[in-house]
């Protein structure tokens, strides 16, 4: 073990309990302000839990490395994630996640995802000619994108149409409740092992029926999938098998990936699209840029390589995710003691990513809390950023495995849209407390067909 310089003091009192109490209705703005007050790697205790917040891109790739390493670890909210995801990689424990990331990780390649392109296209023209009938006027945004992601990931997971599904109202109703559930089952184990939510007994026990009715509802798919031919997500799981041992997943750890592709793969992609509209509505310059490059590609085929060439549009997202990070703060946890910056961590300090402070440095980047595509724009050797000064998709190990998934459906949707569309909001929206930062209003806006081209 490195030589430590000292350390690092712990900050207590009414400075940092009060935030760390306020975050749990406002944990966003609890995050930033730790940091703003208190610097970049602040020790704190909440109850009996040392907690490390930590906010600068070389302490974030040390966490990374520690992680690489052995020396942290997420297995400490196992339980409380374990009834959702069970052994799925979002949760899984090493061994078990080892084989299935090897696994899962050729499905998700930029060629493999590439075969779902068409899903993506068709679901989004769909959209357009919705849209298109209730065009011109105010639209509720945030509505007409959720169904579009479900419809879109229900169809690539199950290889059929959301309109095909048995009881899909009763399961959407699950979703919103375990949505709604999850933040404070995590919540509750970080600060009190669980126990906080014997507090809670019917909120707890109303978000366990939920997980047993999507648990039941996704083995039952599961069993379906192998007895049909149907081309989907999960018979490409199904199918999988590691070239080297043979390693296949059993119908159980193909359910629960399932369900962790479920949740890890919508909200995420669904609150940065409500947030792209929301900032672009109300921003007339970044909207005409991001229209007139629409426009000139208005007839290519929207393939990987065509949306590569839209650098403007995908700038705009990138911004979108720097400023609104769906996983806006990870966690992890020490398991022995480990040195950040050269201070010593106490083993079982939890240790708290502050992406959304990160992306909002004020050492690295020029408007910080602006909305400012520029930012991502003609990079150079010496303009390039540290590589965790930005990390929406996470990193290390357990970096997101649907990043190129998402990517590409996001730029699908906006480029389809933009093609025939202009939108325009207004009001005042800040983030809400979730599992995802999302926002805390509907995203209402204006919507007309066509644009003035300036
Ligand atoms: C805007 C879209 C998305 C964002 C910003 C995002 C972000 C992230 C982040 C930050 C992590 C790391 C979490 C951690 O370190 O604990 C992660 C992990 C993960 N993501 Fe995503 N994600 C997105 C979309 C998706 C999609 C579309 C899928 C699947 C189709 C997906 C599947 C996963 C999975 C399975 C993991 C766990 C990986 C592992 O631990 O090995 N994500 N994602």
């Amino acid at each position: 073990m490195d030589v430590l310089r000292s350390a690092l003091p712990l900050i207590k009192g009414p400075a940092v309990i009060i935030p760390v109490l306020r975050s749990l209705h406002r944990p966003i703005k609890a995050l930033t302000s730790i940091h703003q007050r208190h610097g970049d790697l602040v020790l704190a205790r909440f109850f009996n839990k040392k907690l490390l917040f930590v906010r600068h891109p070389e302490h974030i790739e040390e966490v990374y490395a520690q992680e690489a390493r052995g020396l942290l670890s997420r297995d400490f909210l196992y339980e409380a994630k374990k009834s959702l995801f069970g052994d799925g990689l979002v949760n899984s424990k090493t061994e078990i996640w080892t084989k299935q990331r090897r696994l899962m990780q050729p499905i998700f390649t930029k060629e493999a995802i590439s075969e779902w392109e068409k899903v993506f296209i068709q679901e989004a023209t769909r959209a357009n000619a919705r849209l298109l009938s209730v065009a011109p006027g105010p639209i509720n945004l945030s509505i007409e994108l959720k169904q579009l992601i479900q419809r879109i990931f229900i169809q690539v997971l199950m290889g059929r149409s959301v309109d095909t599904l048995p009881n899909s109202k009763e399961l959407i109703q699950a979703i919103e409740i375990i949505s709604a559930g999850l933040l404070l089952q995590i919540v509750a184990q970080i600060i009190s092992n669980g126990t906080l939510m014997t507090l809670m007994p019917s909120k707890n026990r109303s978000y366990h029926a939920a997980v047993n009715q999507l648990s039941d509802f996704m083995s039952q798919e599961v069993t379906r999938q192998q007895q049909t031919a149907e081309h989907s997500l999960i018979s490409v799981m199904q199918q999988a098998s590691d070239t080297k041992t043979g390693y296949s997943m059993t119908p159980m750890l193909l359910k629960d990936e399932a369900i962790n592709l479920f949740f890890a793969g919508q909200d995420t992609a669904l609150n940065t699209l409500a947030w792209f509209f929301y900032l672009i509505g109300r921003n007339e310059s970044v909207h005409n840029k991001i229209t007139n490059e629409v426009r000139k590609y208005q007839d290519v085929s929207l393939n990987a390589a065509n949306l590569e060439k839209m650098t403007y549009t995908r700038a705009a997202l990138y911004e979108t995710l720097r400023l609104y990070p769906p996983a806006a703060a990870l966690a992890t946890q020490a398991i022995a003691e480990v040195a950040i910056d050269d201070f010593a961590i106490d083993q079982d300090t939890i240790v708290i990513l502050s992406m959304y402070a990160a992306h909002r440095h004020p050492g690295f980047w020029e408007k910080p809390n602006d909305f400012y595509p520029e930012h991502f724009l003609n990079l150079t050797s010496e303009t390039k950023r540290h590589k965790y000064a930005y990390f929406p998709f996470g990193g290390g190990l357990h970096n997101c495995i649907g990043r190129h998934f998402a990517e590409l459906e996001m730029m699908i949707i906006i480029v389809t849209l933009l093609r025939v569309f202009t939108f325009k909001t207004s009001g005042d929206i800040q983030e809400a407390a979730s599992i995802t930062l999302k926002p805390n209003k509907d995203i209402i806006a204006d919507m007309s067909v066509g644009f003035d081209l300036c």
